[in-house]
């Protein structure tokens, strides 16, 4: 495919740095801190006319889910009038705009996957909320944008469950407790990655999509599955929402089914096992 010029915000991230790799056959900006920032509105839109890309992947985030919780102010200035600023600046400049959003607009309270049809914005936490209203920012100011959903992130680098489990199991606890009443699709940033460079070849799409792996498991299973990919022995103890309080309440149902995907004819995600394989061998 020819050639394009994308910009990423948030680029430093850890999807940005994924996105970077998979994307390095076309021309790449990088727009994060202190270059770049989203929630200046004006400074953004100058610089934005000026370097004029094809493509923006919009990334950049407060992605600190507790954290919102206490900085209830910043999480809506980054996650929704950010983006809100982000998307105004590409319709005025007609750049297709590709934004990642979360499974956390959803209050998790379905016992069935979320689907894109499905109501958003039930849901309980700061970082949830904030992340739809800045979709609907999105939705209201660039026509012509992709919204893809996405969660239980993991990728090269980190800071993620993977990484988190992996330097808990140092040796120094013979048990670990894992929570197993909270479901999701374990999904890798390679796995996004390389459906956005799908998309890319794919103007005509719009609308939202979710971009999870397949396959479901719940934090304790996943754990599991981190543990037997790396070759760790640890034993890992199941244990329940309740056990672990955390200032931003937790859906239970983080799952995602990729209608969208189906109804474009578009390639599935891979499976999360499949997925998580490949992460090792590639590099954590
Ligand atoms: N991680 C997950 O589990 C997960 C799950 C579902 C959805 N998502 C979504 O996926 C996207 C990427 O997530 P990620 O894990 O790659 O996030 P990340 O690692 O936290 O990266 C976000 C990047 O945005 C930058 N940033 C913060 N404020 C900014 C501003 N005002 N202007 C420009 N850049 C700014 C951050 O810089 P600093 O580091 O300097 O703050 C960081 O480099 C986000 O939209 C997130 O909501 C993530």
């Amino acid at each position: 495919m020819s050639k394009l010029h994308i910009l990423i915000t948030g680029g430093k991230g850890m999807l940005g740095r994924t996105l970077q790799r998979v994307l390095a056959e076309h021309r790449i900006t990088v727009a994060d801190l202190p270059d770049w920032d989203i929630t200046d509105a004006a400074v953004f839109d100058a610089q934005l006319a000026t370097v004029t890309p094809d493509v923006v992947i919009h990334c950049a985030a407060m992605t600190a889910v507790d954290k919102c919780e206490s900085d209830v102010d910043l999480a809506y200035k980054l996650n929704a009038v950010g983006s809100g600023n982000v998307a105004a600046s590409c319709h005025r400049h007609g750049i297709r705009l590709i934004a990642i959003s979360t499974d956390y607009v959803f209050g998790g309270e379905l016992d069935r996957p979320y689907h894109e049809f499905d109501v958003a914005g039930g849901a309980h936490t700061i970082y949830g909320l904030s992340k739809f209203a800045g979709e609907e920012l999105i939705r209201r100011h660039c026509p012509n944008h992709l919204i893809c959903r996405i969660s239980w992130l993991y990728g090269p680098g980190g800071p993620s469950f993977v990484h988190t489990m992996l330097k808990l199991a140092d040796g120094t606890r013979p048990q670990l407790k894992v929570v197993n009443d909270q479901i999701g699709n374990p999904t890798s940033t390679w796995a996004v990655a390389e459906h956005l460079a799908i998309f890319l070849q794919h103007p005509e799409l719009v609308g939202t999509f979710h971009l999870t792996c397949e396959g479901e498991a719940t934090w304790f299973e996943f754990a599991q599955e981190i543990f037997r990919n790396a070759g760790v022995t640890q034993e890992v103890i199941p244990c329940t929402t309740d056990e672990y309080p955390r200032p931003a309440p937790r859906p239970h149902n983080s799952r995602l089914e990729k209608r969208m995907l189906r109804l474009c004819a578009l390639p599935p995600m891979p499976d999360w096992h499949d997925a998580l394989k490949e992460f090792f061998a590639r590099g954590i």
